[in-house]
């Protein structure tokens, strides 16, 4: 079954948006699978943004997700890493449609809320780097069969 990574990030925590991003994950029907809440070193956050890394942004998304604790998960189901992305609306808020994370929350590029894996390939690289494997729990949700046909 596919999984994404899911991050909600310091400003997400911050402005008590925890519960409210996961319930739009939990009540869509994805299968929660990995949750933690950590404070991120340096050397995490430049990994995981590394593909930035040459971009003037760069330096001050390092010092934000740094700045405060975040929350990190694993999300599974059919198709989870494109609709995680449509959950979560474009990357600037501002042009992000409302009902997504970042159109009904946020303002500004810089405080997005939230991070989502943006592919399949993507997402079990981050996976592996945020969560060991006795850290994920596969499990099989009771109500499946009405989820899936
Ligand atoms: P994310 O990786 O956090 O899920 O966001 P994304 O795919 O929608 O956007 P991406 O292009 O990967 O950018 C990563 C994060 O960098 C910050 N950013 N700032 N100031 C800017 O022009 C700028 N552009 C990007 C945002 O916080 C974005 O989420
Ligand atoms: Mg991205």
């Amino acid at each position: 079954m596919e999984r994404t990574f899911i991050m909600i990030k310091p400003d997400g925590v911050q402005r008590g948006l925890v519960g409210e991003i996961i319930k739009r994950f939990e009540t869509k029907g994805f299968t929660l699978v990995g949750l933690k809440q950590l404070a991120v070193s340096r050397e995490l956050a430049e990994n995981h943004y590394g593909v930035h890394k040459e971009r003037p942004f760069f330096g001050s998304l390092v010092d934000f997700i740094t700045s405060a604790p975040v929350v990190a998960m694993v999300w599974e189901g059919d198709g989870v890493v494109a609709s995680a992305r449509k959950i979560i609306g474009a990357t600037n808020p501002l042009s992000a449609e409302p009902g997504t994370i970042r159109g009904d929350f946020g303002v500004s590029i810089g405080r997005n809320l939230i991070h989502g894996s943006d592919a399949i390939e993507t997402a079990q690289t981050e996976i592996a780097l945020w969560f060991s494997d006795n850290e994920l729990v596969s499990w099989e949700p009771t109500i499946t069969s009405w989820l899936y046909e």
